[in-house]
């Protein structure tokens, strides 16, 4: 017997980053960019400075996406916010701002964007992370829907999260499909599997849905295959090619 599937308020084009490559990564500036091309669901990735403040950025480094040095975890919140974090990407966005979670929270609520709050948490701070970021979202969103969708790749972080903020939906994220992922999924309460778009199939989305569960899947920069997996149901596809892969106009 199938089971009943979780509300899912989410839209199926979900832009990575913010604003995929048009962007520079997880800065409001990318927001906007995903906002014009007519996304209504955003994934960025959020971690803690050494003074705990929650702040979009991918890497454990600030190399790649600022003009800094060193590991994130090492800087300050004002260390932080004085590097450019747009200028690696394009002059247009030189000087670009570290933004904060909350402000991103507050960019997205105003403006009735969704959230896929990717914890992402420098090693050894998965679970101070996982409940930072859940005790933030609660009092960012304070109810507002949707809620913030909460994912991680760390277990440990969706534990605290969930710990923190029962209420708040989770999915599990992926690097390949575990055997055991529907008992992971009951483990932390999750909504939905957040795969690598490589294992996507048919079958897997059809057992995940089975099992009642929501399925995602990044990143997906192939306008065939986003078609291909949205055909064959999935809930959602994260993209980085913003003006290929968007919602219907
Ligand atoms: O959340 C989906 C995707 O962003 C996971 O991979 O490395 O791009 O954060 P990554
Ligand atoms: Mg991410």
């Amino acid at each position: 017997m199938t089971a009943k599937l979780p509300s899912w308020p989410y839209s199926r084009y979900i832009a990575h980053r913010g604003g995929g490559r048009l962007a520079p990564e997880n800065t409001l500036a990318a927001m906007r960019v995903g906002a014009e091309h007519g996304f209504t669901m955003f994934e960025y990735d959020v971690k803690l400075s050494s003074d705990g403040v929650l702040v979009l950025m991918h890497d454990d480094d600030v190399e790649r996406t600022s003009n800094g040095r060193g590991p994130a975890a090492a800087k300050t919140y004002a260390e932080l916010a004085q590097l450019d974090f747009g200028g690696w990407h394009s002059a247009a966005y030189a000087g670009e701002p570290l933004p904060t979670f909350a402000a991103v929270a507050r960019y997205t609520v105003a403006n009735g964007i969704a959230s896929n709050v990717e914890i992402k948490p420098c090693p050894g701070r998965e679970a101070e992370t996982g409940r930072a970021v859940a005790l933030a979202a609660q009092a960012l969103w304070n109810g507002a829907s949707p809620p913030p969708l909460l994912s991680s790749f760390a277990e440990e972080a969706l534990q605290a999260a969930r710990d923190a903020a029962p209420e708040l939906p989770r999915a599990l994220l992926v690097e390949k499909v575990p055997a055991d992922w529907q008992e992971r999924l009951v483990k932390h309460g999750c909504v939905a599997l957040n795969i690598n778009q490589k294992d996507a199939t048919r079958e897997l989305i059809d057992a995940v849905h089975a099992a009642g569960y929501r399925i995602a899947a990044w990143t997906v920069n192939d306008p065939e295959r986003a078609r291909l997996l949205l055909d064959w149901g999935i809930d959602g596809i994260f993209t980085d090619e913003l003006a290929a892969i968007r919602p219907a106009a």
